[in-house]
């Protein structure tokens, strides 16, 4: 078997979607790159959508792929599923546009706090983004305390003070691997924010002690995500998250689980796993059944101030008579056991290829948890991932891209960040596609 080389599977990738590349080149005469969210590109561009299908993505180069990108995760009852739709339609004849509240916004909230243990009081907005932004300043608020505190590989949204660390510079991280300093990925932010944004590393409980203590009167908050995503595909250890909700009660620092993309890994979301008992928790993404909507949802005291207009929470479009529609049939279709199927057949494609991969001398690795599932290719056998500065060190990305190219090639549809996620209208024989085709795609990358 010949070595697939990265140049081989691009020029075949550039083939097959030509008409991908010149929708987004005519896009660049009118929209800087093309298109607004700059996350979506995919090698040199964008690959368009025409339609969607249950578990299949149709392509304008008219592929069908299957879909394992679905949305940076969004997704979870796939495209168009049919209870969406039709309580989209209802809601649509009903009207979609008014300077008035609709009741479903309470039937969505109440879902939310009946799954969820550590939510009894929630407010929605348009974007989980949005809803980070809200979560530090009713942090700020209850506390007093004007800085946050992030892990060093999380994303939580595109505001200024989220835009620290995401995706530190791997050539040279800023600080040490103990003692981060915030590294602002983007231009054009105040400079006091990186002042204001203290720095943790992950799965480093004793770093991050040391450090929370040293400015505990200072920190509204922490706010971290149980598996990253964006920052690169990392599963915080239970132990480390246990501990570090042990010290920020001990500090009087609030604790914010986003849950934006975990919230799919069960009812209750990926914080039931960990008992971790956050004070607030940030929902996006899946919540929205496709829709934009973000929400935070909370411990009632938290909330007293948005009640008492302390805290202006306020946007043209927060609790869309649309947004919750599609929401409230979304978590309708995700019952117990629909998630408990999902995260059976992610455990399933996950604990296969692993064991498959020590047959390769773990130069290609999966984990993940339920029906978010990671991949990875080591530079060197036996290397242990416990931090995005792991992840930097010691993938080999040409290997990573190689393996997103020729898997959309055969018309499937991963990140090319390192995730797929599966969603409800996949079938065994989805999962034997995947299981095969990623086998297939390892083996010639790594001849
Ligand atoms: C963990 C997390 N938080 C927040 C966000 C921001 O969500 P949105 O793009 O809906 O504003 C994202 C988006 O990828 C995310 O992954």
């Amino acid at each position: 078997m010949s070595r697939l080389t990265l140049d081989d599977t691009v020029r075949r990738f550039e083939e097959k979607f030509e008409v991908s590349a010149q929708i987004s080149d005519t896009g660049k005469r009118y929209i800087p790159g093309g298109y607004s969210r700059t996350s979506v590109t995919f090698g040199s561009h964008a690959v368009y959508a025409d339609r969607g299908e249950g578990q299949y993505l149709y392509t304008a180069d008219g592929h069908r792929m299957l879909d394992l990108h679905n949305n940076f995760t969004v997704n979870v009852t796939g495209h168009n599923h049919p209870h969406v739709e039709e309580a989209l339609i209802d809601a649509v004849r009903q009207g979609y546009s008014f300077a008035n509240p609709v009741r479903r916004e309470h039937e969505l909230a109440k879902m939310l706090c009946d799954r969820i243990d550590a939510v009894e009081r929630i407010v929605f907005s348009c974007s989980a983004s949005e809803s980070c932004m809200t979560a530090i300043r009713i942090a700020r608020a209850n506390t007093g305390r004007p800085k946050i505190a992030k892990l060093e590989g999380g994303y939580h949204g595109f505001a200024d003070e989220f835009m620290i660390s995401v995706h530190p510079s791997a050539a040279q991280f800023p600080g040490t691997a103990a003692d981060p300093l915030p590294d602002p990925n983007t231009k054009g932010m105040y400079p006091q924010v990186r002042d204001n944004v203290l720095v943790l590393p992950q799965n480093d409980l004793e770093s991050c002690t040391r450090i929370l203590s040293a400015q505990a009167g200072d920190v509204a908050c922490v706010i971290l995500e149980l598996m990253t995503g964006a920052g690169g595909p990392m599963v915080l250890e239970a132990d480390f998250v246990r501990g570090l909700r042990q010290v920020t009660r001990e500090l009087g620092i609030l604790m914010i689980i986003d849950e934006t993309v975990t919230v799919r890994s069960s009812i209750g979301g990926m914080q039931a796993e960990y008992a971790a008992d956050p004070d607030l928790t940030v929902l996006g993404k899946a919540i929205g059944g496709g829709l934009p909507l973000g929400a935070v949802g909370g411990k009632e005291e938290l909330f007293r101030c948005l009640e008492n207009g302390q805290v202006h929470h306020s946007g043209t479009h927060h609790g869309h008579p649309l947004a919750t529609a599609a929401g409230i049939a979304n978590l309708e279709v995700m019952d117990e056991s629909v998630c408990e199927r999902l995260n059976r057949q992610g455990e399933f494609v996950i604990s296969t290829l692993n064991q498959w991969a020590g047959e390769q001398e773990h130069l290609f690795d999966v984990y993940g948890t339920g029906s978010l599932i990671a991949y990875v290719f080591p530079n060197q056998p036996g290397r242990e991932f416990r931090s995005c500065r792991d992840l930097a060190a010691y993938t080999h990305e040409e290997r990573m891209d190689t393996f997103a190219f020729e898997m959309a090639t055969r018309d499937i549809y991963v990140l090319e960040r390192g995730t797929m996620s599966l969603s409800e209208p996949m079938t065994d024989a989805n999962i034997d596609t995947i299981i095969d085709n990623t086998r297939d795609v390892v083996r010639q990358i790594l001849a």
